[in-house]
């Protein structure tokens, strides 16, 4: 399987999310990663329900919406019925039983559910083979902001939960730093979803930057 491109819309133009949205799709973008944050879990705050409306409303391509709330159970209803395909929730966010409550929204949806891992965070800090998962997020910054440096420390997690989950079928996907010059080896280490924020919405040709990464991972 040929790796999938996630450009992040948060290092995009915020009053045109619509726009945004359109021209990734007609790029070749796989996914749209919407990175949802509240204050609280993470130092910034960006898109509400409506947001996602606007997005999902632009484009048909899937949308892979990152959780970065506090109490991720208390809106994963509103994203989910605002359009996102995929919930990702941080497990720092949440305990088995909260965790069980998302899956049931999901399942209601139709969605699939992710879990995500801040780089300090270890794989095993959750029973995950109690859950239904689809995506594993590896965090290779700590959240908050597009354009910081990819935490080459992580890339054994990756590697680690690559060789956990990638026989069942669950996407591993890598976020934060993402570029042209790191994605080629971090698919290599078993990345099945790379997100882009900086590296394809933050460049002067984004359309070119995006076909870049897609051509880098092609044959990975
Ligand atoms: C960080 C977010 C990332 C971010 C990625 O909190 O979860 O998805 O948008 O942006 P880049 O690729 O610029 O690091
Ligand atoms: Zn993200």
């Amino acid at each position: 399987m040929v790796p999938k491109i996630a450009p992040s819309i948060l290092a995009g133009d915020h009053g045109n999310l619509s726009a945004e949205a359109e021209r990734l799709q007609s790029w070749g973008a796989d996914l749209i990663h919407v990175d949802i944050m509240d204050g609280l879990f993470a130092p910034n705050l960006t898109f509400g329900p409506a947001a996602v409306k606007a997005i999902n409303k632009a484009a048909s391509i899937p949308l892979d919406c990152h959780l970065m709330l506090q109490h991720p159970e208390s809106f994963c209803e509103r994203f989910l019925d605002a359009g996102a395909d995929i919930v990702t929730v941080h497990v720092e966010a949440v305990d088995n039983e909260t965790l069980s409550a998302i899956e049931e929204a999901v399942k209601k949806f139709s969605a699939k559910l992710g879990i995500a891992f801040k780089p300090d965070t270890s794989l095993s800090s959750i029973d995950l083979p109690a859950h239904d998962i689809s995506m594993v997020t590896i965090m290779t910054v700590n959240p908050g902001f597009s354009g910081q440096k990819f935490m080459a420390e992580v890339v054994p997690k990756i590697r680690e939960a690559a060789d956990l989950f990638g026989k069942r079928q669950i996407e591993i996907e890598v976020d934060g730093g993402v570029d042209q010059s790191n994605a080629k080896m971090i698919c290599e280490n078993g990345a099945t979803i790379l997100v882009a924020g900086n590296s394809v919405l933050g460049q002067k040709d984004p359309e070119n930057a995006l076909k870049e990464l897609k051509r880098l991972v092609d044959g990975s």
